[in-house]
């Protein structure tokens, strides 16, 4: 018997007498853990919030950390909007249709999205909770990173099947937090927060976008209801969104963006 295999009957040992959909959460958490085990560090982006710069806040994390020397990986594990590879410039970039899944290097940075497998970009992919939580388990489990330091993950908004799958199955290190300087923006970090804590995944910092520069008295109450630290701001600008929609990555061509994600990334890694 293989050893991988007689773990997982040892495993099955251990959870007898749980519920079987309970225990195929676990099993599966053990596999994508197994698969992912070549990567040091593996942190979510997330707010239940839509619009505030999840995506945005990822990619740039990304690059950021691969301009300072390390390997990594990013994950568009938003299955609904997966909006990653439209903001590299990649929306003709497919991974091959074999396992295990190869992600596609742009500029360094290695990327695997849902988007990669479907024809058709453009086409809405709508999904049931039970097909979403599968899809993506299998997804995680069939993608072949190889070895990485860093792994970003992006989230859909919402606190649904998307978010929660991928907080019960990823194992992540922790999540940066995204919120933006009102108070409905506040309000719903925390929320977004609260639930990762409550599913045993750390919150790293809370970055707000869409900033001033000096982050708000909301911005500091999702802090301090997180118990968790300020990582930076990121600057409301035009820029980002022009650039964004021409598939530029900022940090790779911005300098005075680039010093406020260079700035995030410094206070992530302490
Ligand atoms: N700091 C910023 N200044 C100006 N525009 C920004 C900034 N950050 C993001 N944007 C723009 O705001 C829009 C939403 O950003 P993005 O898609 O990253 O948000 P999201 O939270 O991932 O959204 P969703 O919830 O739909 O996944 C995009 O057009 C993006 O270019
Ligand atoms: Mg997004």
């Amino acid at each position: 018997m293989g050893e991988e295999q007689q773990h997982t009957h040892e495993h099955e040992h251990e959870h007898q007498g749980m519920h079987p959909s309970f225990m195929r959460v676990i099993q599966q958490k053990q596999r994508v853990k197994q698969k992912l085990s070549n990567i040091k560090h593996k942190i979510g982006v997330y707010s239940a919030k839509g619009g505030v710069g999840k995506t945005t806040i990822a990619i740039n994390l990304a690059f950021a950390l691969k301009e300072k020397g390390f390997k990594v990986g990013l994950l568009d594990a938003d299955i609904d909007c997966p909006n990653v590879t439209m903001f590299l410039g990649m929306e003709n970039e497919k991974m091959e249709p074999r396992l295990p899944l190869v992600p596609v290097e742009k500029n360094g940075v290695k990327v695997a999205s849902t988007a990669m497998l479907v024809d058709e970009m453009k086409r809405p992919i709508i999904w049931r909770g039970p097909i979403i939580v599968k899809m993506l388990g299998d997804f995680f489990e069939n993608t072949d990173w190889g070895e990485l330091d860093y792994l970003i993950c992006d989230l859909n908004p919402g606190t649904s099947d998307a978010p929660l799958t991928i907080m019960q199955v990823l194992d992540l290190d922790g999540f940066v937090i995204v919120t933006t300087p009102q108070r409905i923006a506040g309000i719903n970090a925390t929320r977004s927060g609260m639930m990762a804590k409550r599913l045993g995944v750390p919150v790293l910092g809370v970055v707000e976008n869409m900033s001033d520069g000096k982050p708000s008295e909301s911005t500091e109450d999702v802090v301090a209801a997180l118990g968790t630290q300020m990582l930076g701001t990121v600057k409301n600008d035009k820029l980002i969104s022009e650039m964004s929609d021409k598939g530029r990555i900022h940090v790779l061509e911005n300098t005075a963006i680039k010093v406020q994600f260079q700035a995030i990334v410094d206070k992530l890694q302490e």
